[in-house]
């Protein structure tokens, strides 16, 4: 039986006082331990509020783990402006490399590959965001999401089935868990998380309301 991974991405929203009241919100959502069961939720908030998180999440006792939206591609040091992997590693399991929007940015392969190997090295699981079937995947990556631009932030999602033939195919090549991202809500994501290649979702705009990221957690279903 898979493990349903729910990737909930924050991009650069909320302040420490919103923060505080979703968390509060999210914990009173009944039944929210029993959803989770069999799945694996990753919250990705902005990095300044990760500790912030962190310690809400344990005040809560959340069945959550809290993953990064990005990781330098240096190491500690006189890099201004950049968090490495280490320090990322304090609250962190997980982190996202190479999303669109940071591809916008200039992020090219390269820096996506640099990316994943520093956060290998430091032993945070390197979730890269792959375009479709050319977006190279650096070697040891074990996690990949698909997130066609057309999906992200717009309220069309592919289609399930275009989502199974691009994930499969990573499938094909050993990659063990393959994610869907763009334009994921309550109503849509059982169509995505019951295709056999998909094996979770990255949402985006429906992770900031904490009753809509409940429910999908709760309508995520194999
Ligand atoms: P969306 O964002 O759910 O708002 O489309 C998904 C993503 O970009 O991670």
């Amino acid at each position: 039986m898979k493990t349903i991974h729910i990737i909930g991405n924050w991009k650069s929203h909320k302040t420490s006082l919103e923060t505080r009241q979703w968390f509060e919100d999210i914990a009173k959502v009944r039944d929210l331990s029993s959803a989770v069961q069999d799945k694996k939720v990753i919250l990705c908030p902005p990095s300044h509020l990760l500790s912030l998180s962190s310690a809400l999440i344990q005040e809560y006792q959340l069945p959550f783990v809290l993953g990064a939206q990005d990781v330098s591609p240096y190491d500690i040091g006189a890099h201004t402006g950049e968090i490495a992997g280490k320090q990322l590693k304090e609250f962190v399991q997980y982190v996202l490399i190479g999303h669109s929007e940071r591809r916008r940015m200039g992020e090219t392969d390269d820096i996506v590959a640099q990316k994943s190997q520093r956060a290998r090295e430091v032993g945070l699981i390197p979730v890269v965001c792959i375009q479709g079937k050319d977006t190279p995947v650096p070697d040891g990556v074990t996690i990949v999401a698909y997130e066609p631009v057309f999906a992200i932030g717009t309220g069309n999602a592919d289609t399930p089935e275009d989502a199974e033939e691009v994930l499969k195919f990573f499938k094909g090549k050993g990659i063990a868990t393959c994610i869907y991202g763009g334009s994921v809500n309550p109503e849509n994501v059982a169509s995505f998380t019951s295709q056999p290649s998909i094996d979770g979702v990255l949402p985006g705009t429906d992770s900031l309301d904490p009753s809509k990221f409940a429910a999908v957690i709760t309508q995520a279903h194999a």
